[in-house]
């Protein structure tokens, strides 16, 4: 009998995991079950795992899972499985575009048996190397939206408007940041998320909003280029702000030493390898270590409650 489970479930696995018949699933678990993911608490049910497997082997197509152990202790009522897969990230998952790096990730399940089917599975694998691997390390899940963060205001009542009077508040400077998409063509677009994040080592930060042409291209780039906007550069912002097809027609630009895009009479460039990808709902967060500079001694276009202004004559105090 335990060597009748142990038969099945390496069979149902393989055809799955291997072969994308995710059908075989149906013969080894049961009408109730559930399956838990540690780490990030989720509770799953068949049809979901199923479709998650589907995603996978569809953004992994050369996909190869190796069951490396499965111990069932049929009195107990529970089995484990020991496994580890290998694939190249070749095409997007929801929200997140492929990065074209090979990864392996190994794991365990846990079932609990019931009646001789599996009906319940805690899965515990390590997400963290599997999404360094993928290039994409702090990426929370791939397969489900991110919690919505929200903003109250002082009297605890959410409010977006709270937050965009607090933002206008702040004031900026303006950067265009850039990247070369898999043609070769440079992409970029206006951002004042742009932050400090750290001199030694030298890290920034830059939000990009999910739904403009540029986040893609930046996502699967190794390097991008940030460019804070001089006073001349006004109209610079309003085309990179923009969706016009090409942002560079009009402006002079040079290729930083790993080819990131920077615009001459630019207040100051850099041009930063990116180390990390954080998804929020509707933004990635890209912090990127700077490996080149470029300063001039050109004003620097600042940017309060939507208007722009020039910086050459602020008063100190
Ligand atoms: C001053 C200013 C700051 C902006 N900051 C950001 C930003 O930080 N992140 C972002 O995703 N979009 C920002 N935008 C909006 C983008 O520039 C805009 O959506 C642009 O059309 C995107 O172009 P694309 O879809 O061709 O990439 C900003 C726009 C302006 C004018």
């Amino acid at each position: 009998m335990q060597q009748d489970i142990k038969e099945a479930v390496a069979a149902a696995w393989a055809a799955a995991w291997d072969r994308g018949e995710v059908e075989a699933f149906d013969g080894i678990l049961h009408p109730e079950y559930r399956r838990l993911t540690a780490g990030n608490g989720n509770l799953r049910d068949a049809a979901y795992l199923k479709q998650e497997i589907l995603d996978i082997r569809a953004a992994f197509p050369d996909l190869v899972t190796t069951v490396d152990n499965l111990l069932v202790d049929e009195a107990e009522g529970e089995a484990a499985i020991f496994w580890r897969s290998t694939g190249t990230f070749t095409h997007d998952l929801p929200g997140v575009p492929a990065t074209g790096n090979r990864v392996e990730t190994r794991g365990s399940n846990l079932l609990t048996l019931r009646g001789g089917l599996i009906v319940s599975e805690r899965v515990t694998w390590d997400r963290a190397e599997l999404l360094e691997d993928l290039g994409v390390p702090s990426l929370r899940s791939a397969f489900e939206e991110p919690e919505e963060v929200v903003v109250d205001n002082l009297s605890g009542v959410p409010s977006i408007d709270a937050l965009k009077g607090f933002n206008r508040q702040f004031i900026t400077g303006v950067t265009v940041v850039t990247t070369i998409d898999d043609e070769g063509r440079p992409r970029g677009l206006a951002a004042n998320s742009y932050a400090s994040v750290s001199l030694d080592p030298p890290l920034v930060l830059v939000c990009v909003q999910k739904t403009t042409s540029t986040h893609d291209p930046l996502f699967k780039s190794s390097h991008l280029g940030i460019n804070i906007m001089s006073t001349g550069q006004r109209d610079t912002v309003g085309v990179f702000a923009s969706k016009a097809p090409d942002k560079f027609a009009e402006v002079e630009w040079h290729r930083a030493p790993h080819g990131s895009p920077l615009l001459e009479g630019s207040a100051a460039s850099i041009e930063a390898e990116i180390k990390e990808r954080f998804l929020t709902k509707t933004h990635t967060v890209f912090i990127s270590k700077v490996t080149h500079a470029e300063a001039s001694d050109l004003d620097a276009l600042i940017y309060k409650g939507g208007k722009f202004y020039a910086s050459g004559d602020l008063e100190q105090l």
